[in-house]
């Protein structure tokens, strides 16, 4: 009998690391016996995921990781994994000698080799683990996520991605599928299908196999039987043809919420970052999209202060966001990174106030559009996930649409479908009762 370990683990950045971290806990359960602590003190493993998209967080990490070091039992390990563990590499247990390993993005189902041996770095980013089969997720029971490519292709010239997790290669269709029926066995009825750029699915495999398309990778998850939504992230707006926008809109399992990463609504400024669109192409999606899917909800990601964005630039985006009205953006103030194109564009870097302002103003406009928009649901119907009983009886759920909805019920509730008439919205959630 191998002792029971506990393990702490810290996850930063996107849904790919929430994944990531996932797969590495399954892993550690199944071979190595650690079970999961909140507690920090508790734990004979501390993992900390990390990201490296901005600056800032990777600038946090040190004092964390002194933190942990000062708060964790005597023999406790620490790994770092995730972006910056492949950015930083040995760097980072130069820095920390008290940190055990480092595991790069790309590395993570070699978890069960390297927790065992004290100063091991494996951050390849060739590495492939496309075909490589995680132990099974016990956890979630209603919703389940599935990665559907490792790596990104694209060029976007502020974004460190592509060099920390590498070149973009698809997982197998039939390795997907074969999943996906095994979590909806044992009682999945929501995916979450998980890639960098997920509409460019089917480029490239690690073996020579026929090229594929997302259109077609979702009308096959789509014939899962007991599969009832079907949700995805990120799309990459450049890929959003009209061959997907219909399956999109006509699939209805496919959930009716779409991540449209817009970055910046001037075209100066799309061309300097690589985007490969423009914002009339945008636009011209986006029209599409509400036309065919009336109760469509649309989120986004924005950068200011892009360098050389003029203020008519950034007037560019504030008009595409008073066109679109977004039901949900993820703000950014640009971060210069390292291995990025944009580092060519040093010196029209635009200082800081500037940059905190026009981001201001941006979170301004959008609040007045989500207050709108989401007084625009009371009255109307829809079905929710239910996931989750508060203590005063109150259970939390998702729409198909993603909106966020309390509405009281008993246990019973937890995992189906329901139905629900809203009476209350506030700017980010709504109330309900059962219909
Ligand atoms: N600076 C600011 N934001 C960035 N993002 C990616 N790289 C940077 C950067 N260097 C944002 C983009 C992306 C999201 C995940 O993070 O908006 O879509
Ligand atoms: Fe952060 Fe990007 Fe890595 Fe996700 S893929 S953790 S957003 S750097």
């Amino acid at each position: 009998m191998i002792e029971e370990k506990k393990l702490f683990i810290q996850t930063l950045g996107c849904q790919m690391n929430t994944l990531d971290s996932e797969h590495m806990l399954s892993e550690l359960e199944k071979y190595k016996n650690y079970t999961q602590t909140d507690k920090l003190e508790d734990a004979d493993l501390i993992l900390v995921n990390t990201c490296s998209v901005r600056e800032k967080p990777v600038q946090k990490l040190f004092s964390e990781l002194g933190q942990f070091n000062a708060k964790k039992k005597k023999g406790a390990k620490i790994g770092v994994c995730g972006c910056t563990a492949s950015h930083l590499g040995n760097d980072i247990i130069k820095r920390a000698p008290y940190v055990d390993f480092v595991l790069g993005a790309r590395n993570i189902s070699k978890i069960k080799d390297v927790v065992d041996i004290k100063g091991s770095v494996e951050i390849d980013i060739n590495y492939n683990d496309s075909t490589y089969e995680f132990a099974p997720n016990e956890k979630s029971i209603y919703k389940t996520q599935a990665n559907i490519s490792i790596g990104c292709d694209k060029k976007c010239s502020y974004c460190i991605v592509p060099s920390t997790r590498g070149e973009e290669i698809s997982i197998p269709q039939e390795l997907l599928i074969s999943q996906i029926r095994k979590d909806v066995e044992n009682g999945a009825i929501e995916l979450m299908l998980l890639g960098q750029n997920v509409n460019a699915y089917g480029k490239r495999f690690s073996d020579k196999r026929e090229k594929t398309s997302f259109t077609k990778l979702l009308q096959e998850i789509s014939k899962i039987e007991g599969l009832e939504r079907i949700r995805f992230t990120s799309p990459h707006p450049l890929h959003m043809d009209d061959e997907f926008i219909e399956e999109f809109a006509q699939n209805p399992k496919i959930c009716k919420y779409i991540h449209m990463p817009l970055q910046s609504g001037s075209n100066e400024i799309l061309k300097a970052m690589k985007r490969g669109y423009t914002k009339e192409w945008f636009l011209s999606r986006v029209e599409k999209l509400k036309k065919l899917v009336p109760e469509l909800r649309i989120s986004t990601d924005i950068i200011v202060a892009f360098p050389k964005e003029s203020e008519a630039d950034f007037l560019d985006t504030l008009a595409v966001v008073e066109e679109v009205k977004f039901d949900q953006i993820f703000n950014f103030i640009y971060s210069p990174r390292p291995n990025t194109k944009a580092l060519e564009l040093k010196e029209f870097e635009i200082p800081r106030e500037i940059a905190v302002a026009r981001l201001t103003r941006l979170i301004e406009l959008h609040k007045l559009h989500q207050s709108e928009l989401m007084q625009k649901n009371i009255g109307k119907e829809f079905e929710v996930l239910a996931e989750n009983l508060s203590k005063n009886g109150e259970v939390f759920g998702y729409s198909d649409n993603n909106l966020q909805v309390f509405f009281k019920a008993s246990e019973e509730a937890l995992g189906k479908i329901q139905r629900v008439k809203i009476s209350g919205a506030s700017r980010t959630s709504l109330q309900a009762q059962k219909v």
